[in-house]
């Protein structure tokens, strides 16, 4: 008898703005300090990436890279979008994706604070002199407690604005198709976001409409800068990677006044992350309402959901129930760079190994896995 499988909701075709996505998968953004010390991506990445788009993801988000040869860098070799050869090999990089049928979209990244690894400065700055919950991560370099970051000025705050601006203007001439702001997980414009972080008192500080400021004008300044055609997504997230318990305070209202001033200041689309945790965990609000769902009702933008949905049923579930337009997986991800074909094949996927973060690993994976290579339709039949 003939193996009919259902197609699976998150096949169906995706849009964001103007990009038509294959279907409704992306691969979230995900740090893998594999750059050269100067951030310049690696020919091993570009097969790293290549995969994801080979192995049917719609859409590929790349992780999060730095935005300027100030205060922005996160890690020691972290991708960076700041120089001519940081461009040139981007280029190498949406080239692939774009053969294989992907759309590609540069994660545009301030650590702000949570930096552990920045030759261009010595120190750390963020909205205020408020030393960072936790330590320093030790998959990415770091230990030990956080510095202590010097409180931004205005030309500080001015100097990273135009890091995000010149970035995406870097990024559309590597040829990505966007770029998403990073301001989720406790990194920069989180930390502007956050009031435990966020002690100023001029007009980025105090009220909700005051912390988002930030994030308005980077988004409202790329958007000015690239156009109305380009797409310019955010990244927003409650928790963060030293503190995954935070919820914003005020709840729905919070989120409301946010949501309306990114959708505002010209935001193409808006992506929940859920760092480390399952998305109903993170997503639930007040009164049975999910973040995703008021995202999109807010705003009228496309929502990207986040946080363990290679699970089939639960992604099945998120966008039948209107909660999101489009799933994000990360771990499932490199478990799984195949992920959708393995769904439209009904093939069951890999379990995560955390040892995969290895990158040296990864690498060795992605390589020895092309080498194996078996057709999916041979393996279901298997
Ligand atoms: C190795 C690793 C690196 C990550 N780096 C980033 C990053 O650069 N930017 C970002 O927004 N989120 C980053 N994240 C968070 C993921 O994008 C995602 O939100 C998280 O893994 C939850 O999704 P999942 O349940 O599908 O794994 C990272 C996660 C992992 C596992």
């Amino acid at each position: 008898m003939d193996n009919v499988v259902a197609p699976h909701p998150a096949l169906r075709e995706g849009r964001i703005g103007g990009l038509v996505l294959a279907n409704r998968l992306a691969v979230s953004p995900m740090t893998r300090v594999s750059a050269e010390p100067d951030g310049t991506p690696t020919a091993e990445m570009a097969d790293y990436y290549a995969e994801f788009a080979e192995g049917g993801f719609g859409l590929v988000l790349t992780e999060g890279t730095y935005t300027d040869a100030a205060y922005a860098q996160g890690y020691h070799n972290q991708p960076g979008i700041v120089t001519r050869r940081h461009v040139e090999a981007w280029r190498e990089i949406t080239g692939r994706v774009h053969a294989a049928g992907s759309v590609a979209v540069l994660q545009l990244m301030h650590a702000g604070a949570l930096s552990q690894g920045n030759p261009h400065r010595s120190g750390t700055a963020g909205p205020s002199a408020v030393p960072p919950r936790g330590e320093m991560m030790p998959e990415y370099g770091g230990s030990g407690p956080w510095p202590l970051p010097a409180a931004m000025t205005r030309a500080d705050i001015a100097e990273a604005v135009a890091g995000f601006v010149s970035s995406a203007e870097n990024a559309r001439e590597a040829g990505f198709d966007g770029v998403e702001v990073h301001g989720a997980n406790g990194y920069l414009i989180d930390q502007f976001l956050t009031g435990y972080t966020n002690l100023r008192d001029d007009f980025y500080g105090g009220p909700v409409g005051n912390r988002v400021r930030l994030a308005a004008e980077v988004v409202g300044a790329i958007r000015a800068a690239v156009g109305p055609d380009f797409c310019v997504g955010i990244r927003l997230s409650q928790g963060k990677v030293n503190d995954h318990g935070h919820r914003w305070p005020g709840g729905a209202h919070d989120a409301e006044i946010i949501f309306a001033a990114l959708a505002e200041a010209g935001a193409t689309y808006i992506h929940i992350a859920s760092e480390g945790r399952d998305w109903i965990e993170t997503a639930r609000l007040d009164g049975g309402v999910t973040i995703t769902g008021l995202a999109r009702r807010v705003t009228g933008l496309p929502v990207i959901a986040n946080g363990g949905m290679h699970d089939s049923a639960r992604a099945a579930q998120v966008l039948a129930d209107g909660h999101a337009d489009l799933l994000s997986v990360g771990r499932g991800a490199l478990a799984n760079p195949d992920l959708p074909r393995r769904l439209r094949a009904g093939v069951p996927l890999e379990e995560y190994d955390h040892r995969i973060l290895d990158p040296m690993a990864t690498l060795a994976n992605a390589r020895s896995r092309r080498r194996a290579a078996t057709p999916l339709g041979a393996r279901a039949g298997a």
